[in-house]
């Protein structure tokens, strides 16, 4: 999973993984008063809308999916209980900890910066450790470092559509300095009987080991597909994705077409959780969007004795001042998939933590007062507020070489990350119509993010925009493919207490992943890691990166299971 906005280097800082505390029941109390806010007879309204006895109607929950092939499904368990085949997994996850295949942000390309040649160390490595892999599947390279596994179902691709499990071979660069901060260092890969050690370990190399070691599964079980299987490897997910994320997928696109691929699944900053004290499995449905604003405002210089009343750093300190009086406000709707989430949790979180009295208050606060200040909306919804609206983060500012000179330029960077709701066009716009104003207030050129910057005109404000993504489409989650997905987690994945069950939910994915080059490919595009992230506290990206041996061990079960049950709705 990429972190753009600050890409930590084992600094634990806004993690998403971390971003998400308990919710306080204000969540829910703002949520019931928003979704109610049409129904004013709210107390009768509520308990039919989300009482005990909706849940056939609101979050549907699909039975346990088990493949139909017996035998398949029982070799592949058997197997992966074994103790044997235990060791040898944990032993492949950490060999691979051991390549260091870190993505460096200045990167030139490949085949011309010999940094990427570690790659081929992680290449060499797959192709030794799964030799029955290699044998069977059809072997494809984009941009030299991304893999490509094809593994060839019976029925061709025109008439069952492929499933395709991405990972990538990168990892988040660990500072020399820093290194001393690790309990073990991070490319040891050293498992203490409980636990495996490093880099990588859940970001995203034991989400790579599983995939792979779920198709030796399968093939050592005797198994032949109808529908196609492919797995793909990136190489630079940690960073823009264009070296080997792009290339991937217009090779797929070439092969596959627009909408040629059955289902996806990536790597996630999701997976089972609890929230109200309930177990989710959380499936992330869709991505925030992504936009780095720069803003250089240039101006006329001179001597300090001689000033201007407003020089190029007072007026941008006046912008950033605009930006921070003026942020994007929340939103709840259903177009995101955030409420669906509090829907599930409206009808299957426990009567304690999330009681009726409670809902039956707000439900009436909401009858008598449905319109919600943003403050309270922020308040309510805590540090899951940002899932509700575009964030933007002032991260940078430049601007002055010298005390007695009046300094001619100044420039920031805002960094945003689009609800899902919105767009690029409609963020851009906002900042336009606020900057342009203190332009025009000062008598300077405004050149908005589609007019060239020109270099002639003294006094100017320009915007620009750096790493556009538009928010992702929701994936759909109404779908056969969903419905394979949602019964493979009841079917394999447990809750995290055995008093408790596992709900499936759709949910937003908070950071990016290399699913944002594969839209074309498929609507159905799920994000989900399938381990109980409560105890894999996820130190993606920062010190002692671990993940726990039992859980990492029955991943590939889960996979083997997906790629069954996706096979037996091939007609
Ligand atoms: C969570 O639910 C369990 C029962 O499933 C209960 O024993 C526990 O007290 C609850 N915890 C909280 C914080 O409500
Ligand atoms: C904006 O300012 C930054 C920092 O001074 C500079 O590197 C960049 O080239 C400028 N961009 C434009 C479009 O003028
Ligand atoms: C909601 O409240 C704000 C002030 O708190 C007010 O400006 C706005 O008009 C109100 N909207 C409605 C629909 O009542
Ligand atoms: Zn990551």
């Amino acid at each position: 999973m990429t972190e753009k906005i600050n890409r930590h280097r084992d600094k634990n800082l806004d993690n998403p993984w971390f971003m998400r505390g308990a919710l306080a029941i204000g969540l829910a109390v703002v949520f019931i008063a928003l979704l109610n806010n049409s129904i004013h007879s709210s107390t009768v309204s509520w308990l039919e809308t989300y009482g005990p006895g909706t849940e056939s109607k609101i979050c549907q929950q699909v039975p346990k999916l088990s493949p139909t092939n017996k035998q398949v499904e029982h070799y592949v368990r058997k197997k992966v209980d074994s103790v044997e085949y235990q060791r040898e997994v944990i032993k492949k996850l950490s060999g691979i900890i051991q390549i260091p295949s870190e993505s460096y942000d200045e990167l030139g390309p490949i085949g011309e910066d010999d940094r990427w040649d570690i790659f081929f160390r992680v290449e060499e490595y797959l192709i030794n450790t799964y030799p029955t892999v290699f044998e069977s599947v059809k072997l494809d390279h984009a941009n030299t470092h991304g893999l490509i596994l094809t593994w060839q179902g019976s029925v061709p691709p025109s008439e069952a559509k492929p499933i395709l499990l991405l990972a990538h071979q990168d990892v988040v660069p660990v500072l020399m300095e820093n290194v001393k901060d690790w309990t073990h260092p991070p490319y040891d890969g050293h498992y203490d009987g409980e636990i495996i050690w490093g880099r990588g370990a859940t970001d995203d190399k034991g989400y790579l080991v599983s995939i792979i070691e779920s198709l030796d599964l399968l093939i050592k079980s005797g198994f032949k597909p109808k529908r196609t299987v492919i797995l793909a490897f990136g190489c630079d997910e940690e960073i823009s994705g264009e070296n080997c994320g792009r290339p991937i997928s217009n090779f797929l696109v070439e092969q596959y077409g627009h909408d040629g691929i059955y289902l996806i699944m990536d790597e996630g900053s999701t997976g089972i959780q609890r929230e109200f004290n309930r177990s989710f499995a959380m499936i992330g449905v869709a991505e925030k969007g992504y936009l780095d604003v720069g803003i250089n405002v240039s101006s006329t210089g001179g001597h300090a004795s001689n000033p201007p009343d407003h020089n190029a750093i007072g007026i941008l300190s006046e912008i950033v001042v605009a930006i921070e009086s003026n942020p994007f406000l929340g939103t709840v709707t259903p177009k995101n998939p955030m409420y669906n989430f509090l829907e599930c949790a409206a009808v299957y979180a426990p009567e304690s933590s999330f009681p009726m009295a409670v809902r039956r208050t707000l439900s009436n606060a909401a009858a008598q007062d449905n319109n919600i200040s943003q403050e309270q909306l922020d308040q309510a919804l805590g540090d899951m507020r940002y899932h509700f609206k575009t964030s933007q983060s002032v991260g940078k500012i430049n601007g002055g070489v010298k005390i007695n000179a009046i300094p001619e330029t100044a420039s920031t960077m805002v960094n945003l990350r689009l609800a899902v709701e919105t767009s690029i066009a409609q963020v851009k716009s906002h900042y336009e119509s606020l900057i342009k104003t203190i332009a025009k207030k000062h008598g300077m050129v405004f050149k908005g993010f589609d007019s060239p910057c020109d270099p002639s005109v003294a006094r100017k404000i320009c915007l620009f925009g750096v790493d556009a993504l538009e928010p992702a489409p929701v994936s759909p989650f109404d779908t056969e493919s969903f419905r394979i997905l949602s019964g493979t987690i009841k079917n394999v994945l447990k809750p995290l207490s055995q008093d408790d069950e596992l709900i499936v939910t759709p949910y937003l994915m908070p950071a990016n992943t290399d699913t944002k080059f594969f839209w074309a490919l498929t609507k159905n595009i799920y994000r989900f890691t399938p381990v109980n992230l409560v105890e894999n506290l996820n130190r993606a990206h920062t010190t002692n990166e671990f993940i726990r041996a039992d859980e990492f061990v029955r991943e590939p079960l889960f996979f083997a299971s997906l790629i069954l049950n996706a096979d037996d709705v091939v007609g």
